[in-house]
């Protein structure tokens, strides 16, 4: 029984008492003696009137109580269709800050690197070729670099989805290279452990690069005697060239593609003029709305090396029609996806991970209700720790979609910004 009605029943069974004793006074003293009923006919009057008057006062002790009463949970909670692969931490979705206060950090300046790949020049430099060349493709015709052009896309390809070996279109949108160093699980679907095992994918892949083995790549690059020389160099010894060294380089090299240098950066590191007042109001914004329950860290996603501890969650987590629109189910089911980094976002576009959305303001408000739940255009009460509280979950107004957008715009790095507009106009 809640609060409420025991409060109600300890008013109510007082006030009706004092009720049926002023009426059997009624009828008793006034009533009874002038239509001249006897005494069996006096109380069986009493008790029809009392009865009537119990049954009213019933009704309005239920009639309070279901007013006042917890929403019923189903009504008020966002719409969870939980896929049969989430883990109960998946699933807590949002996860709980983890601090009252959020704590706004910049991008180190160095990635970290595992122990036995450490990011010396020499991987580094061979790491780089690797990464242009078109070698490691079953047809000679594409390299890393086809589809993560680092400076004219800002390391994707501004497609939808990939363009593979023979024109072949992929399922998948282009994710930028840029930073990936500092994520803890790479792809989409967080699917490959580190930068090594992701680099092996895209070569043998029969829609990226599509090259026939790994014996394959080995042998390509052996024929080639300045390779040889690079791995010996790289890797110090004298049967140098493998599948797994090809990718270590690679994931060498990739660790030096980062962008500490965005003017959200210089803000946290102490110059207070970096940020408009617009991109000022979207940071504020983007904490109180609730976009670092996920993207937070100083690479903007929970699925960081930097302290990252939720990579995966379920998007679109709350039904809304974008996900009709822009096609974000697969096969109607709701699907788990690491939580992208949203550095040089603004520069990355078309977004998410079937590319179908065009738009970045279109992209908040995606997430807003997707998984923020702002896009009922009511507000609820809900009854959370034994306590009423009021959620706010009307969708964004379009100011604060734009603040939003002024504020991602305020994590691309400055430099590649500038490579990107040289090499447009060209
Ligand atoms: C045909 C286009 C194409 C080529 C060629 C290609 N990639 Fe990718 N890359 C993609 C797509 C698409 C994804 C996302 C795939 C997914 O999530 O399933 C991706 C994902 C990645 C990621 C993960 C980024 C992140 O944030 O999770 C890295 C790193 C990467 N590629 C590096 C490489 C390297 C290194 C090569 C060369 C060995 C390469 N790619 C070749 C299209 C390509
Ligand atoms: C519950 C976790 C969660 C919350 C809260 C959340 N996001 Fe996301 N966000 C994700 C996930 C997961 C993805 C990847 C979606 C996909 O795979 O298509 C994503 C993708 C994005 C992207 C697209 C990245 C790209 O490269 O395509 C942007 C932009 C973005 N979020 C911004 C925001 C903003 C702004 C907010 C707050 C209004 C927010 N997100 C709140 C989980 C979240």
């Amino acid at each position: 029984m809640n609060s409420e009605l025991t409060d109600l029943l300890a008013i109510g069974i007082p006030v009706t008492g004092l009720g049926m004793a002023a009426l059997a006074l009624m009828i008793h003293q006034e009533l009874g003696p002038f239509a001249g009923l006897d005494r069996a006919g006096k109380w069986l009057l009493s008790a029809t009137f009392g009865m009537g008057l119990l049954a009213f006062g019933l009704k309005m002790a239920v009639a309070v109580a279901i007013e006042n009463g917890p929403a019923p949970l189903g009504e008020s909670l966002p719409l969870f269709a939980r896929p049969a692969a989430a883990s109960d931490a998946e699933f807590a979705n949002p996860a709980p800050p983890r601090s009252a206060r959020h704590v706004w950090t910049a991008l180190p300046e160095v990635a970290p690197a595992p122990v036995d790949n450490p990011t010396t020049p020499e991987r580094v430099a061979l790491g780089r070729r690797l990464f242009f060349e078109k070698k490691l493709s079953g047809d000679g015709k594409l390299a890393c670099a086809s589809c993560h052009d680092l400076f004219a896309s800002a390391g994707a390809d501004g497609r939808p989805t990939a363009k593979g070996i023979a024109g072949q279109l992929g399922t998948r949108n282009t994710p930028t290279v840029w930073n990936a160093a500092f994520q803890s699980v790479l792809f989409w679907d967080g699917r490959a452990p580190s930068l090594e095992a992701q680099a092996m994918g895209p070569i043998l892949n029969p829609l990226e690069m599509g090259l026939a083995s790994p014996a394959e790549a080995e042998r390509r690059l052996n024929a080639d005697a300045a390779y040889r020389t690079e791995f010996q160099a790289a890797f110090g010894d004298a049967a140098p060239i493998s599948f797994a060294r090809i990718a270590q380089a690679i994931a060498a090299f990739e660790r030096t593609l980062i962008t500490p240098d965005s003017p959200y950066d210089r803000f946290v590191r102490g110059e207070a003029r970096a940020l408009t007042r617009a991109q000022l109001r979207g940071m504020a914004l983007f904490e109180t709305v609730g976009c670092v329950l996920c993207h937070r860290g100083p690479n903007f996603s929970d699925a960081s090396l930097l302290g990252g501890e939720s990579a995966r969650r379920i998007f679109p987590a709350n039904a809304t029609p974008y996900e009709t629109k822009y096609g974000l189910l697969n096969n109607g089911e709701r699907g788990i996806w690491r939580v992208a980094s949203l550095r040089n976002v603004a520069l990355t576009g078309p977004w998410l991970h079937n590319g179908a959305v065009d738009s970045l303001p279109e992209v908040v408000r995606i997430m807003a209700g997707a998984q923020l739940g702002r896009s009922a255009g009511l507000t609820t009460w809900l009854d959370e720790k034994s306590a009423l509280g009021k959620v706010d979950r009307s969708p964004l107004g379009e100011q604060e979609v734009a603040d939003l957008v002024a504020f991602l715009e305020a994590l691309s790095s400055d430099s590649l910004r500038a490579r990107m507009q040289a090499e447009k106009s060209r």
